[in-house]
Formats: C-alpha cells, structure tokens, sequence
C-alpha cells in the first residue's frame, strides 16, 4: 500500500451510564476530606452502571451516532476492546453488532490488554484500511471500572465507551509517524478470572504508569518521532486526572523543557473534562480525553496530538496524531454534554446496592429491572445466556 494514504479517526463518539456519584457525596459517606478527590486526583464524580447496563449496552449506544451517521454498508470489522468482558469464549461485539443490526459479512472480534486495548484495536484497525482502503473499521473501547468497596481504588472508578470509525482521508485525525512501545511484567493491577473487581498496588501502578511514559517516550523519539515542541496538547490515559499532569512534567523534565503551571495548564486543561465527571473507563479513557481536546481546543487544525496508551501489566504506547482541516465541523460536543449532564445523582447507599448487585451465575432466568436512560438494555439471563434489547 502506498506510505501516503492517510488513515486514522473519521468520527469519534462515547457515551456513559445512566447513573452518577459524585466524589462530594462520596467524601459525606465515607468521612474523606472532598479537597483529596477533587485537587489529589482531580476527579469530580464517577459514572455508575445501572441494573441493565453493561459494556455491551455503553458500546451499542456509543457506535449507534456513527452508524446513523455513515451508514452500516463500508463497516468489514468491528473490533471492540474491554477489561471487563461479560463472556470468555463469545466476543461483546457480536451482540453490540446485533443490537446494531449490522450486515452478516463482516468480522468481529475482541481485545485485552487492561487500558492498552483500544490502542492495539486501533492500530489493528490502522492496518486494516491501509489493506483496503474502502471499509471503515468499528473500533470500540468500552469499559466499567470496578475496585472493592472502602478500598483505595474506589475514588476512580467509573464506565463509558468510546467509538470510532477508522477509516482512509478520516475527517478527524491522521494517524503519522512511528510508535513508541514499553511492555514490563510487572503487577501492578490486575483482575483474575474468579474475581468482579480488579486488585491493586496503587503506588505501584503510579510508578509503572510514569516509568511507562518515559519509556515509551524515549522510543518513540529513538524511532524518529517528533520532538515534544511540535505537539500542541498530550491525551494521557486518565485513571485519574491528576496523573495525566503528573506525567506530562516528568516528559516535559526529562525533555529539559519548563514544567511550569501555565506549560502545563495549556497542554492539559483541555484534555481532562470529561474524565473528571466520567472517571476511570479504563480502555475509553485516552479516547474521552481525546474527545475533550478535539472540542475544547479551537486551534488544533493541521496540528498535532500525542496520544498516550497504558494498560497495567504493563503495555504502553505513545503515538501522534495530526488533525484534519475542518475537523469542527464533525464533532458531536452537544451529544456528549447530553450524555453526561444527564446522568442522574444516586446516594451512596444507592451506588452501593449497585456496586453490590450479582448477576446469578446458575443458569436460573433473571430478569433485570428497567433503569437504564439508554437506547439498550440487558434484559434478562436465560439458560445461562444474556438477552439484550432496545430500552
Ligand atoms: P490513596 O492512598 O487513596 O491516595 O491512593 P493518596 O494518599 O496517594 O492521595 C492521592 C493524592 O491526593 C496525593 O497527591 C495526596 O497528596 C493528595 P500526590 O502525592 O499523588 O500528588 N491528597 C490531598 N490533596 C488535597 N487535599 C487533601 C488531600 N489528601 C490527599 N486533603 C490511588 C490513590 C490513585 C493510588 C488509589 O486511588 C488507587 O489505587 N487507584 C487505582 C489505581 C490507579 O488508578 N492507578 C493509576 C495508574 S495505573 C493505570 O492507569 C491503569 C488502570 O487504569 C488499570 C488498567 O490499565 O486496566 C488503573
């Protein structure tokens, strides 16, 4: 294939849970100083699935805009990458691909690697236009962040799904340039098959999540890349948003270049909005920050984006992105607000029957209440199988 086929974001859209905590009632609850959510990790509230929703309803109900918008027609593969997959053998987007009444010919499958996923299905997705430069590729990252109840981690929870139609001459971003990569066994968070929440060593994973950055930094200019001068913003992975500025000094330190606030503040600021309401979506974070500085920042045509990927494990990359002229004229910023400034508050008592509720696991039918505001709904398990539908 020719090197200078452009391929990278057409269309770009998430949405969340019906459901909100905020980090105030939290703090109530549990007797935190709210200042340690609020400036400590920077989080404002976190997005709780309802009964019947899960990361194949915030996945339909993220790729249906996109679907409407393009039509279903140039779509060949739907690749939809999540760490809290509701089936070991069976993909998520094959119910995501039903719900969305996609046509038969077309492949589905799924991806892991802890946050990392949607940036191997990207660039999965990448590959597979520069074969075929007329389909368009369904990647979605959907995802519900689950820690123990009064642990740590709690503070950064939360769900949302990303969607994205990758594709050749993208409206939004072309992807360019070499990747940088860091991959280190190392346990810093982790999620055995036995259990519904993830375990943790938080300071661990800090560390691991900035020696990450700078690695991944170092190759990606060892490889060519651009300097850190030419990018106009960073997207971090943001488990919290706090770390996502944490680590842009250490890049900006290890680059000899000033880390001051204002440095910080113009790179960053425009890039966190949306996590700071939606919390921790683990594989959609990065794309939801993106989405945020596609919107926020109103002089991004023809410039360039980081973007920084890092799953627990660890799997890190960090990849540029230039913005397509004209880019505005594609964003769907009301539709997000929409999505998330519609949420409804619950208590803490609420959150924790939510956090608490079990899916039986005997085969026995189960029907789920109607809580979700949203276009799908798990309906119900029969015989050991998840029965989803339009709400
Ligand atoms: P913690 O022990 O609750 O909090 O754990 P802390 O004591 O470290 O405090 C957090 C920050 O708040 C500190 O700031 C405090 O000083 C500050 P820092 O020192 O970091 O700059 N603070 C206050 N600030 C203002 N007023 C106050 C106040 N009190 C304290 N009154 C931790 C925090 C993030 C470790 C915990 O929430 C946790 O374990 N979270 C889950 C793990 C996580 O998010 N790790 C991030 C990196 S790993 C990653 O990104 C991958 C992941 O997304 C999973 C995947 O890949 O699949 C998690």
């Amino acid at each position: 294939m020719p090197s200078e086929l452009a391929v990278g974001i057409h269309d770009l859209s998430f949405r969340t849970t019906s459901f909100v905590l905020h980090h105030s009632e939290l703090a109530r609850h549990n007797g935190t100083d709210v200042a340690k959510y609020h400036k400590g990790l920077g989080q404002r509230s976190m997005s709780v699935p309802a009964a019947d929703e899960d990361i194949v309803t915030m996945a339909a109900a993220a790729a249906l805009p996109l679907v409407r918008r393009h039509g279903p027609d140039r779509i060949r593969t739907v690749v939809l990458a999540t760490e809290s997959s509701v089936d070991q053998s069976k993909a998520a987007g094959i119910y995501v691909h039903s719900l969305l009444g996609l046509p038969p010919h077309i492949r589905v499958v799924e991806v892991k690697q802890a946050c990392y996923g949607a940036t191997a299905a990207l660039q999965f997705a990448a590959g597979l236009v520069h074969q075929d430069p007329t389909q368009h590729v369904l990647v979605i990252a959907s995802d519900v962040s689950r820690y123990d109840l009064d642990s740590p981690g709690e503070a950064t929870q939360g769900a949302a799904a990303a969607a994205m139609l990758v594709s050749a001459d993208p409206a939004l971003l072309e992807l360019s340039g070499p990747s940088g990569l860091y991959t280190a066994d190392v346990m810093d968070f982790w999620r055995p098959n036995y259990r519904a929440t993830a375990l943790v060593d938080g300071k661990k994973s800090v560390t691991a999540y900035l020696d990450a950055v700078e690695n991944t930094w170092r190759d990606y200019r060892q490889r060519g890349g651009l300097p850190l001068e030419e990018f106009r913003s960073v997207c971090y992975h943001q488990p919290y948003t706090r770390l996502a500025f944490k680590a842009h000094r250490a890049l900006l330190e290890a680059c000899g270049a000033r880390a001051d606030e204002e440095t910080l503040h113009h790179a960053l600021a425009p890039t966190t909005g949306y996590n700071e309401v939606v919390g921790n979506s683990y594989t959609a974070s990065l794309y939801l920050a993106l989405t945020a500085a596609l919107e926020n920042c109103r002089d991004l045509e023809g410039r360039t984006v980081g973007l920084f990927s890092y799953g627990s494990g660890s799997v890190a990359e960090f990849i540029a992105a230039q913005v397509r002229p004209g880019y505005r004229s594609h964003l769907r910023a009301d539709e997000h607000q929409e999505a998330v400034n519609t949420r409804q508050a619950v208590d803490c008592e609420t959150y924790r029957a939510l956090h608490r509720h079990a899916l039986p696991t005997d085969g026995r039918s189960y029907e789920l209440p109607h809580q979700t505001r949203g276009p799908f709904r798990l309906a119900a398990l029969r015989d050991h199988q998840r029965i989803y539908e339009a709400a």
